[in-house]
Order: C-alpha cells, then sequence, then structure tokens
C-alpha cells in the first residue's frame, strides 16, 4: 500500500497474563474486529471482556455478537448529563475486571469519570494525524482542508478533545479524485494496520509503571 507506520515494531508486545479490555464503540466495528481477529490468530495477547455501545442499531453490535463478546447498550440520551452517562459506562466496565478502554469510533465525549479511575489506560483511535483535524468530522475537514497527507492516531484520552499522548500513526496521501468514501476507506486499511499494535504500545506503558 501507499503509506507507512511509525513507530512499526516487528512484532507486537506480549502479555502474560493478557490484558483484559472494554471496548466503546459507536459505528460499524470493523476496527473492533480487526482487534477481535488478532487476539484470535495470536498476534494481540488480550480479551475483550466487553462492547459498550450508545446505539441499539450500530454494527459493532453484530460483530460482538458473532464472536461472542457480551455488549451493554448505554443510550447517552437517557441520561442527563455527560458525567451520569459516564458513570452508567464505569459500573458497567467494574463488573468485568477490565484494567483498559480501547474507543474505536467511540462519538462521546468522555469525562474525569472515566479517566481518573482509568489514568493512562484509555486508548482512542482518531480517522487523521493529530494534531490535525481533531473532533467528528475529521475526513471531510481532511478533504476540505486540501492537505495531500493525512493518516489515523491512536493516542491515550486525557480530557481535551483528541488531545493525548500519540502512542502510533499511519501516514498515506490524499489522492486528487478522493471523497469521503475513498478517503475513509483508505485510512481506515491503516487503522485495522495499527489498532492492536497501539493498544499493545499503550498497554506495555501501563504495565511496566
Ligand atoms: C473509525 O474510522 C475511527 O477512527 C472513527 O470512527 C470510525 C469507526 O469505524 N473515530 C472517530 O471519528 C472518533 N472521533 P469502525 O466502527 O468501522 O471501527
Amino acid at each position: 500500500m501507499r503509506g507507512f507506520i511509525n513507530p512499526f515494531p516487528i512484532e507486537i508486545p506480549t502479555f502474560k497474563p493478557k490484558l483484559e479490555l472494554a471496548v466503546l464503540a459507536s459505528g460499524k466495528g470493523s476496527n473492533l474486529e480487526r482487534i477481535l481477529v488478532d487476539i484470535k490468530s495470536n498476534k494481540l495477547d488480550a480479551n475483550i471482556k466487553c462492547l459498550i455501545v450508545n446505539k441499539s442499531d450500530c454494527g459493532a453490535i453484530n460483530v460482538a455478537k458473532r464472536y461472542s463478546v457480551p455488549f451493554i447498550i448505554h443510550k447517552h440520551q437517557d441520561y442527563n448529563n455527560r458525567e451520569e452517562f459516564d458513570h452508567a459506562i464505569l459500573n458497567t466496565i467494574k463488573q468485568y475486571n477490565i484494567e483498559g478502554i480501547v474507543m474505536v469510533g467511540w462519538m462521546r465525549i468522555v469525562t474525569n469519570i472515566l479517566l481518573n479511575e482509568f489514568k493512562g489506560r484509555v486508548v482512542n483511535l482518531h480517522p487523521s494525524l493529530l494534531p490535525s483535524f481533531k473532533g467528528n468530522n475529521a475526513i471531510s475537514e481532511t478533504l476540505k482542508s486540501k492537505v495531500t497527507i493525512t493518516g489515523c492516531t491512536v493516542h491515550l484520552v486525557d480530557k481535551e478533545i483528541d488531545s493525548g499522548k500519540i502512542i502510533i500513526q499511519a501516514a498515506l496521501p490524499v489522492l486528487a479524485n478522493d471523497n469521503d468514501a475513498s478517503l475513509l476507506s483508505s485510512v481506515q486499511y491503516y487503522e485495522h494496520e495499527i489498532i492492536s499494535l497501539g493498544i499493545a504500545l499503550a498497554a506495555k506503558e501501563w504495565r511496566n509503571k
């Protein structure tokens, strides 16, 4: 393919005991599926103990069903504010003995309720070369800006949006004839390449603390 990844370890770091993770998703679940494929093929030493979604019709649920991952639907509309919503998520996560949270296509702003309990152990995937194009419209903002190189990023989550420590990035060209769908597809090819590496590199840091 036409991009590159940095850092690019030859092997994904290994973990004994395996990482115990919760995944938060709002979308179709292609990154969740890639994580589960990497786990199944022994590339990532992890268990996805549960999936939390905020939409009852999101594709990630079907992925969870196919891989027998327990899933819980917490609709953000059912809560008065972001803190209450995060409390509900935290209560669910606590039932599963989780050491880290992975957000893949989680379209909600996270509060200190979650971040204080999981300091340095919340990982997010973002479809741009951060710090460029933060927020929920990264692909269309990238196209609008006419930049010629973009990418995707796995980073730690802190209280500023899409601003925590960068763990791994992939860079790729924006083609002259790209549209939202084609660029998303190219970016997601690389997201699938880096997501498990990103989780493992982040987890290596929290396990070594
Ligand atoms: C991914 O492209 C991810 O980077 C993006 O949502 C998509 C989810 O795809 N996340 C954000 O835009 C976060 N601001 P998936 O459901 O197929 O994994």
